[in-house]
């Protein structure tokens, strides 16, 4: 099922690729959260190879929504992360396909086609970039961390805002960044360019594959509080494990 998970990555990563600087459609689903017509296509694309390959599992998509059959096993998608990105010709965008079953996940792909990095991880048998193994950063003191995040699409409206986390980890860490695809934020901590990675309203499709790949690196991956992370929960933290503990002390400032 991974290289089945891996091809299909690939093959709408292409579709990503293919249509850049060609005319993209877009819609509004809020004010600044945008869909195109080739998260559409991506997901059509991913959700018939699923329905061909394996027509009774469930697959749980950003645009489409949950199709719910009773099985056992979920595929979690997002047919294009980073789509704001993507519509502003800014090349950092990714697929992200992962495999649930029984509530845990089995395995996770992220496919960035403009570089041609597949990230792949398989529960308990590690994480790779393009077939070799990666691993989680050795930086052990935030002050010497690269640190990645992203704000809400309600961050006009809501009280969450992520803006004073921010700040506090503007002060605290070497420096941060904000790329627009949180799959591969989470990737780029499992292959050690980012040494942590915090984010809040986040949705199953954006961390299922991701947050596997960190583990599988060596990495850890958890709540704002330090509890147990769950891909239907909206805040997650993930890092090289070493600056964990000082990153949860630093979203403690932060306004709940
Ligand atoms: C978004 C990106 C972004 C994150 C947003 C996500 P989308 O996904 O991952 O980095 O900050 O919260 O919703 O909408 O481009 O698939
Ligand atoms: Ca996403
Ligand atoms: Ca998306």
């Amino acid at each position: 099922m991974l290289n089945f998970a891996i091809r299909v990555a690939k093959d709408a990563g292409r579709l990503l690729r293919d249509r850049v600087g060609t005319r993209i459609d877009i819609g509004h689903k809020g004010s600044i959260n945008i869909v195109t017509d080739v998260d559409l296509a991506s997901e059509r694309l991913i959700r018939e190879a699923i329905s061909t390959y394996y027509p009774r599992h469930e697959i749980l998509a950003e645009e489409g929504g949950l199709s719910e059959s009773g099985s056992e096993y979920r595929w979690i998608v997002d047919p294009l992360d980073g789509t704001t990105n993507y519509a502003h010709g800014y090349p950092i965008f990714c697929v992200s396909i992962a495999l649930e079953c029984k509530g845990q996940i089995v395995l996770g792909v992220v496919y960035d086609p403009m570089r041609d990095e597949l990230f792949a991880a398989e529960h308990g048998g590690g994480a790779a970039l393009n077939n070799r193994p990666i691993r989680v950063s050795g930086t052990a003191e935030l002050m010497q961390g690269l640190l990645s995040t992203g704000f809400p699409y309600d961050i006009k409206t809501s009280k969450l805002t992520n803006l004073d986390h921010w700040a506090n980890f503007a002060m605290s860490a070497q420096a941060l960044r904000r790329d627009g695809a949180a799959a591969l934020d989470l990737c780029y901590v499992a292959c050690g360019r980012f040494d942590g990675f915090w984010e809040l309203n986040l949705s199953p499709w954006d961390t299922a594959a991701g947050t596997l790949i960190v583990t599988e690196a060596g990495g850890r991956v958890t709540n704002f509080t330090g509890g147990p992370f769950s891909n239907y929960e909206l805040q997650v933290v993930a890092s090289n494990g070493l600056i964990h503990d000082r990153m949860i002390e630093v979203l403690k400032m932060g306004k709940r």
